[in-house]
């Protein structure tokens, strides 16, 4: 089986070299000629529970058309400019709201896979990440695609992988834990444990969830477990983990925060159901990416 891994981030990274290293044929994709070029000769260098090691997917700057499955692991507002060779099926792995619909209006529902992922990956350096703790990681078809391919290749890598019905659900429980975690921290400057440190902060934490969930509801989602709940649990599993949109705010990079709050106000506004506290949270981070 070949692999196309889009996006050579903490996650495209870790996912590349994970493919390769289970001696999957991988290629990670990376639009910049010259980080490729880097990239082919270092490999991709991984800090794990094993220590360190390397892998040396094939680094290309563009998906190959002979691959069979594209997962992609870019930014969310990446997700427009991507191409893809026709027919292959694509799986997207992002943070956020929006990306399902942007990759159906490119190549057809009928090849989206929407996946979550717990991973935790951070990055250390160019093609160097450290994996910050294994975590599960769901998908489905979007509407007729069969997931079985993209969970054997995972499974093959040594991710924990399974097959869900429903991985629109999915998408609407970690955009739910996102909202309230990564914007946090990002205006806080804190890892994620601390916003069960701090009483107010934690209150504020679980009003963003409750204000994502109601969107949610208007989309026809509901959920089993409490999404609270699920949040503070992620705080808590991940205590020490500077989330990705921190990550982003302390490189100056743009943040996420289009695809999570901004996308959960669109579609709040659209429901005409208020969301005043991820309105507030999101001009924040607003400001913060322009700081
Ligand atoms: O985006 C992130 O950083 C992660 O999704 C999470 C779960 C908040 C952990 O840091």
């Amino acid at each position: 089986m070949k692999v196309a891994v889009v996006g050579p981030g903490a996650m495209g990274c870790l996912f590349a070299a994970r493919l390769a290293r289970g001696g999957t044929k991988t290629f990670l994709v990376d639009y910049k000629a010259d980080r490729a070029a880097r990239l082919n000769t270092s490999g991709v260098r991984v800090e794990d529970e094993e220590g360190v090691w390397t892998a040396k997917p094939e680094v290309v700057t563009a998906v190959p058309p002979a691959v069979d499955l594209v997962i992609v692991l870019t930014k969310a507002y990446s997700t427009g400019r991507l191409r893809f060779p026709p027919e292959v099926p694509v799986l997207t792995l992002q943070n956020g709201l929006g990306n399902v619909e942007t990759l159906c209006s490119m190549v057809g529902s009928a090849r989206v896979l929407v996946g979550v992922t717990s991973e935790g990956a951070t990055a250390l350096g160019e093609g160097h990440v450290r994996h910050a703790g294994t975590g599960a990681t769901c998908l489905g078809a979007w509407t007729s695609s069969s997931p079985e391919e993209a969970v054997n290749a995972l499974r093959n890598a040594g991710f924990d992988v399974e097959a869900t019905e429903a991985p629109g659900q999915l998408v609407w429980e970690k955009v739910a834990v996102n909202a309230a975690i990564n914007p946090l921290t990002a205006i806080l400057n804190v890892p994620n444990g601390m916003l069960l440190e701090l009483k107010d902060v934690r209150q504020l934490m679980r009003d963003l969830v409750v204000e994502a969930a109601k969107v949610a509801s208007t989309e026809g989602y509901r959920f089993a477990q409490s999404l609270v709940e699920t949040t503070e649990e992620v705080c808590r599993n991940t205590a020490s983990n500077i989330s990705s949109m921190l990550q982003d705010i302390r490189a100056g990079k743009p943040t996420e925060i289009d695809a999570i709050s901004g996308e959960i106000l669109r579609r709040a506004q659209l429901a005409s159901l208020p969301a005043p506290r991820t309105r507030v949270v999101y001009q924040l981070v607003r400001g913060l990416e322009h700081h």
